[in-house]
């Protein structure tokens, strides 16, 4: 065989800009014995009430459903079941948008610090990830710092509020200045149902030139069910609809099923919500706490999401995260992994057993000390 052959296919050239994910790269470092506290999803179960209607759901049709979802569930989830497509999760919402706008040469506005999928999407269609930075210690959304990077190349801005990794919510104001700008903007919301002194904000009708993206798994610990949607002015969703039938088909129909049990179950849905709440926010108070007598590090409660964004003492948070996951048993992502800015702090996630969270932290603290850090 000649040296071509072994190397085996080449990927198509959009890929060669896109590396491995540091989150990957931690996490193939977990051990059985690891404390993971990189971990991007809750940890919460089912109750029964969720097993039941899961049980029922199962016994709905099993077809197809239309390409945008049941227009049930559109309904329930927006009123009119014209500005709503129901997608494979909020990623694929994500990527049918990016697939449905997106061209060569095209700039897109990426929150820095900011969930890695903005910025690979945008390389994936040949476009340009403009980053704009969040500042420590708030890591409040200036809207300037988005206003002033719009050029004409500007297709698509990403704002992120609940955010991954940082926790932190945008104020009202600034996502209004964001909606009214010019550009199309993707609002992704998918944490906005964690939260933990007041509700945050949504962009959806801010303008029409919003897609508010959201779904149930960070709100229902039903990240394998893979089930979300893109709510926007019809116009706006007409391609992204396009590009979704050509991705996923439909979204699967239990997960619809499941997902429009769930919205009928008003009351119950409330006391479920108020629960994964109280939950996170038991958990938070743990990592804050241990965050401050571990790590000597005083955080501003973030008001929402299941991250804290933790300064370390190491310039390279990469080669510390390892180390940390080689040395000291705990997993933390790196926060380069999520942009230029995020270097110098880790994000620590606290959708973890309240021991788990202690004891990992305390375990981070110990290797500190013991380097003479
Ligand atoms: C900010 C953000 N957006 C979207 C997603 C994707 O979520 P889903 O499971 O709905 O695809 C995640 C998952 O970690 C996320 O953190």
């Amino acid at each position: 065989m000649s040296g071509r052959e072994d190397a085996g296919p080449k990927p198509a050239g959009r890929f060669a800009r896109v590396e491995l994910s540091l989150i990957r790269q931690i996490n193939a470092l977990a051990t059985p014995l690891s404390t993971n506290l990189g971990i991007g999803e809750p940890n919460s179960e089912p109750d029964e009430t969720l097993h039941e209607l899961a049980r029922r759901a199962a016994t709905t049709s099993w077809h197809y459903s239309a390409n945008a979802g049941n227009p049930s569930l559109r309904k329930k989830l927006a009123g009119d079941p014209n500005e709503v497509c129901v997608t494979a999760g909020t990623q694929e919402a994500l990527y049918a948008i990016f697939q449905a706008y997106v061209d060569p040469g095209d700039e897109v506005l990426v929150p820095d610090p900011g969930f890695v999928a903005y910025a690979t999407l945008a390389k994936l269609c040949g476009a340009e990830p403009v980053p704009y930075p969040l500042q420590p210690p708030s890591w409040d959304l200036e809207a300037d710092e988005v206003l002033r990077r719009i050029t004409p190349k500007t297709k698509l801005i990403i704002v992120n509020s609940p955010s991954n990794p940082l926790g932190a919510v945008a104020k009202r104001e600034a996502l209004e200045a964001i909606a009214n700008a010019g550009p199309l903007v993707v609002s992704d919301e998918v944490y906005r149902q964690l939260w933990y002194e007041s509700e945050p904000a949504s962009m959806r009708g801010m303008s029409r030139n919003v897609i508010a993206i959201d779904g149930m798994s960070k709100s229902h610990a039903m990240t394998g069910l893979r089930i979300g949607w893109a709510i926007a002015h019809p116009d706006v969703l007409k391609p992204v609809i396009t590009a979704h039938q050509y991705i996923a088909t439909c979204a699967s129909v239990f997960s619809q099923a499941l997902a429009e049990m769930i919205l009928d179950a008003k009351e119950w849905n409330a006391s479920w919500l108020e629960r994964v709440r109280a939950q996170f926010r038991e958990q938070r108070e743990v990592a804050l706490h241990a965050i401050e007598h571990e790590l000597d590090v005083r955080l501003e409660p973030p008001p929402a999401a299941f991250y804290a964004f933790v300064p370390v003492p190491s310039c390279d948070t990469l080669t510390f995260a390892k180390t940390l996951a080689t040395d000291a048993a705990v997993l933390v992502i790196p926060g380069a992994a999520f942009g230029i800015q995020g270097e110098g702090f880790v994000r620590i996630s606290y959708a973890a057993p309240k021991e788990a969270i202690g004891a990992g932290i305390e375990r981070i603290g110990r290797w500190l000390r013991a380097a003479g850090r």
